[in-house]
């Protein structure tokens, strides 16, 4: 095990949801963070309960999904803030349809904010974390990306396609000491899955938290350096 305090983290789509689980679950353990979106209120009330831990924190405000955006913002951020030990590849969104019926820009969207948006910011973070010679990187996919459905093809095409640049960023990436490591959880109570909990009718008592997920992230960065977890699946118990 090692200690993570002091260390200094990015969560994509810190502003709530996982992402804020996960970035309250890393001040806990006094990681330094910085959280994005693109919405700057809920950034900012995020960061507020972030820095009430007793540790740094602050937002940047942009649309993973452009590129100009995210080289710029991110340049700036690791200027002020410090170059990250920490990435956590978490922002996305999801919408549900046949293909058919899906308008095509829509359908471009989910795949430019939850493919394209963890890699533009990788490029952004991981060059600080080569020249530290050390560094963590989790990419959260989905069950989704490892199983197509019938109403999912933009979501898990998306989340497919963050499973193959994750573990090819594993095995590129561990070579430098840096670990990345894929999660593919399955579905967590959040904004995103509400309507799907509605349809599914579980009980909320037994669905996953987003804090069930971030305890999990909290546990995975503190494996002794020499050890990495390459990939791990989340499941609710008994939904
Ligand atoms: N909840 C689930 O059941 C579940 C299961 C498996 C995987 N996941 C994955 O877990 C991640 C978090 O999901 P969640 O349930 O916490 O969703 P959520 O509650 O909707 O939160 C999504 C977060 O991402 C940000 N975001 C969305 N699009 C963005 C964009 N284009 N640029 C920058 N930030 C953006 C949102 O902030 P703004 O809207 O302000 O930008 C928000 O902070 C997603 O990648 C999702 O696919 C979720």
């Amino acid at each position: 095990m090692q200690n993570i305090k002091g260390k200094k983290a990015l969560v994509t789509g810190g502003s709530r949801g996982l992402g804020k689980a996960i970035a309250l679950a890393l001040a806990k353990e006094g990681v330094d963070v910085a959280i994005t979106g693109r919405n700057s209120k809920s950034l900012e009330e995020t960061v507020e309960e972030i820095k009430n831990l007793g540790v740094n924190a602050t937002y940047s405000v942009f649309n993973v999904a452009e590129k100009v955006e995210v080289k710029m913002q991110l340049e700036r951020l690791i200027e002020s803030f410090g170059a990250f030990d920490i990435l956590i590849n978490n922002a996305g969104i999801a919408a549900f349809g046949g293909f058919l019926e899906m308008e095509e820009n829509d359908w471009e969207d989910i795949v430019k904010t939850n493919l394209f948006g963890a890699y533009y910011v990788s490029k952004a973070v991981v060059p600080a974390m080569v020249e530290l010679g050390s560094g963590d990187i989790i990419n959260v996919s989905s069950t989704a990306g490892l199983k197509g459905n019938a109403v999912t093809s933009a979501y898990s095409a998306s989340k497919a396609g963050l499973i193959g640049l994750s573990e090819s960023m594993m095995f590129e990436l561990r070579k430098k000491n840096i670990r990345v490591t894929t999660l593919t959880p399955s579905t967590i109570a959040s904004e995103m899955s509400k309507d799907v909990l509605k349809i599914t009718d579980g009980d909320p008592e037994k669905v996953l938290q987003p804090e069930d997920f971030a305890e999990l992230i909290v546990d995975i960065l503190k494996f002794d350096k020499r050890a990495m977890l390459a990939s791990a699946s989340l499941w609710s118990t008994n939904p």
